[in-house]
Order: C-alpha cells, then sequence, then structure tokens
C-alpha cells in the first residue's frame, strides 16, 4: 500500500489529524475483546487456566487467571455468561489490564468503565479498578440480580496533556484460601461522559439521569452506581451515591423509565441514597420536583421515597404493582446556604415478587430545583 510520506503533510494539518484520531482512540461500546470471545489458543490454556501474559487477545493478565466456558460445572452450581460464551475469572490478586490509547489533549475527559461479574463463592469479594493513577475498590458483597451477575461503573479522569494510553486494569485483591473462588468479569465497556450543566431552568445537573454509564445491550439488570465514591469518579455525572450500598441505572429497553431512556433505582432501602449539592441563594424560596415509579420488574406494594433539600424534608408514597408507573412530587424549601445538599432514598427494601432474592426499590427521575420566584409571576399591581 501506498503511504504519503510525511513531508506531504503541513505541520498544522498533521497535528488536527492527530487530534481527531486521539479523540476517536475512546470508542463508546465494548473493549477491543471486551466479552472474552476470543480466547487463548489450545497451547495457552491448562484445563481453564490461562498460561501466558498475552494469551488472550487484546488483554494482559497476571496472577491465576482462568478462561471459563459457559455450561462450566463448579461443584454443583453451573457457571453461568451473561454475553456470549465466555468470561474469565480472577484468582487471588490476579489481574487483566487493556492498554487504551487516549492521546494528548483529544482524549481529555471523563470516562465511566461498565464491567460484569460474579461471585463464585459466598465470601465478600471486592475488585480493584484503576485507571490513569486512579483507583477505587468496589465492593461486591451484595448480589443485587437473580442470576448472579451484576454490572459495575466506575469513573476516571483523563487529564489534557497527560498520558498519551491508559491501562485500564480489574485486579482481584482477595486472598481466598480456594483459588477457584475469584469473580467471574465478563463484558467490559467504556463510555465517554459529557460535562452536565445546570441551565437557568433546573438547578439539578443530570436531573434526568440521561447522562451516565454505558449500559451493555441486552443485559437485563441494569448497572450499579457504586457507593462512596467521590463525585469524580461517579459514573453518573453530578450524582453520589452516599450511603453504603449501590444503587442500579436502568434503561428504558428492559425497565419501565418515567421519562427519557434511563432512570435510577434507589434498590437498598436507607442504605443506598443519590445526592446532588445544588448552588442556591441562602433565603430565597425554592421547588424541588422529581418522579417516583417502579422499574415494571416485578417490585410490588408500598414504597416510600424520602427527600431532603439541606433540613427540609418530605416523604412521597407510591404504590406499585411492579408493572412500571409514576408519580411527581414536590418539596418547597427555603435555601438556608449558598450550597443545597439534596438526597433521595427508599424508606424500605423490597424483594421482586417473582424472585424473593433480588433487591428492589422505587424508581427516581426527571428532579428539578427551580427557584419559586421563576414559577410564580409577581401579580400585577392593583391601581
Ligand atoms: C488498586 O490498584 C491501584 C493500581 O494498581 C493501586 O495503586 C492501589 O493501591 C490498589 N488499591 C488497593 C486497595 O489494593
Amino acid at each position: 500500500m501506498a503511504r504519503p510520506s510525511m513531508a506531504a503533510f503541513s505541520p498544522l494539518l498533521l497535528l488536527l489529524f492527530s487530534a481527531i484520531r486521539m479523540a476517536l482512540a475512546i470508542t463508546d461500546g465494548l473493549l477491543p475483546n471486551g466479552n472474552f470471545e476470543r480466547g487463548p489458543p489450545p497451547s495457552q490454556l491448562r484445563g481453564t487456566q490461562v498460561i501466558g501474559s498475552t494469551a488472550i487477545p487484546s488483554w494482559e493478565t497476571s496472577g491465576f487467571v482462568e478462561y471459563i466456558p459457559s455450561g462450566k460445572k463448579q461443584g454443583d452450581m453451573v457457571l453461568v455468561v451473561p454475553e456470549g460464551a465466555f468470561a474469565v475469572r480472577l484468582g487471588n490478586e490476579a489481574s487483566i489490564r487493556q492498554r487504551l490509547a487516549a492521546g494528548a489533549g483529544g482524549g481529555a475527559a471523563r470516562y465511566a468503565l461498565t464491567f460484569s461479574a460474579a461471585r463464585t463463592c459466598a465470601q465478600a469479594e471486592r475488585l480493584n479498578v484503576s485507571a490513569s493513577g486512579q483507583s477505587a475498590l468496589l465492593p461486591m458483597q451484595t448480589m443485587y440480580s437473580s442470576n448472579g451477575w451484576d454490572s459495575y461503573s466506575w469513573a476516571f479522569d483523563v487529564v489534557a496533556g497527560g498520558e498519551n494510553a491508559v491501562d485500564v486494569v480489574i485486579h482481584n485483591p482477595g486472598v481466598a484460601d480456594d483459588p477457584a473462588c475469584g469473580p467471574l468479569i465478563d463484558s467490559i465497556a467504556i463510555r465517554t461522559l459529557n460535562p452536565p450543566r445546570r441551565t437557568n431552568k433546573n438547578l439539578v445537573k443530570n436531573g434526568d439521569f440521561e447522562e451516565g454509564p454505558y449500559i451493555i445491550p441486552g443485559t437485563k439488570w441494569g448497572v450499579l452506581i457504586p457507593p462512596m465514591v467521590v463525585e469524580e469518579h461517579s459514573p453518573l455525572p453530578g450524582w453520589m451515591v452516599e450511603s453504603l450500598k449501590a444503587v442500579r441505572y436502568i434503561d428504558g429497553d428492559h425497565f419501565a423509565v418515567p421519562r427519557g431512556r434511563r432512570a435510577v433505582e434507589l434498590l437498598a432501602g436507607r442504605e443506598s441514597a443519590v445526592a446532588q449539592v445544588v448552588r442556591t441563594v441562602p433565603g430565597r424560596r425554592y421547588a424541588m420536583s422529581f418522579t417516583v415509579g417502579d422499574a415494571g420488574n416485578g417490585c410490588v406494594g408500598d414504597m416510600a421515597v424520602e427527600v431532603f433539600a439541606g433540613r427540609e424534608s418530605a416523604k412521597v408514597a407510591y404504590r406499585s404493582d411492579g408493572r412500571g408507573g409514576a408519580r411527581r412530587g414536590v418539596l418547597e424549601f427555603t435555601a438556608a446556604a449558598a450550597r443545597t445538599r439534596v438526597v433521595f432514598f427508599s424508606s424500605f427494601y423490597r424483594t421482586r415478587s417473582d424472585d424473593m432474592s433480588s433487591l428492589c426499590g422505587p424508581v427516581l427521575d426527571d428532579v428539578a430545583v427551580v427557584s419559586v420566584r421563576a414559577l410564580r409571576p409577581t401579580p400585577a399591581k392593583r391601581g
């Protein structure tokens, strides 16, 4: 193939060309071989154990990593793979790594990683996810979905003028007695997050939850937004999960979503709260409106969402028939400070009627805070 010589490009063109190429280097969706459907050659497998750190195409592995076909038996348990026919298992201190080209300037952005994971033993497991010098330990102690698989998300920043490549690493820091006790991993995807903005109509950023991590097509369990991550690492721009357990990010393809394509399900009662700090003017009156509903996922019964704006609060009851529905709630409040924390959580736990083991709860969508002055026209002066 004939290649134009470098001299054919003006430096400016070359710069432009590389910036465009770099910006496109990370595309939304599965990472290359992110679903592990391409596996090691037979010579680099001993049973299920992967031999050689570059045996799995597009990945570098370290430690005891297994390549697991769907349907593999472990004791009396059959391992099911959420996407395709293969997944990997990370044993004690094992990790998988992939290098993504980010690029000077062009790659500067916040990215959300999404991956599916399943525990294979009853013990508490954690995964250390890292990229670009940032890391987080994501707890997997609670299974939220019925088949044992959940998808997790985490966000990291790539700064302008920083590194040209980002290593995404998932590491099992565990030291279980049984090496076959590590978690299964599948479907690793990435999405560039658009920075959320408050508008003059709504002081809440990303109030409709439309901006968030990649949801792997075909997964019926949404994506967990992990608890206790600071805003910088929240895969749900603008929002934080403040409490001990995750909230679930859901999509309209698999759940009833009150408005738009995305919403959050508050699935762990008082242990999972979403929060945002909103800029307010002390003494001014505001109205916070929001939608409470159910995800149409068989979560049946009385629900209640507790809402806080600073020190003021409200409780909105919602009766779910589990088939999707919603109502609007409003909390009017007077700002006490220049920053007002708004918080939402579910008053109690529920489990799905079709599957008592999986947690579910009310859905929250379409949160808006507006100055009441902006809502009510000042009455005309009487003569
Ligand atoms: C997680 O991984 C990162 C990157 O390898 C490392 O710097 C960090 O110390 C790890 N954290 C824990 C708790 O193991």
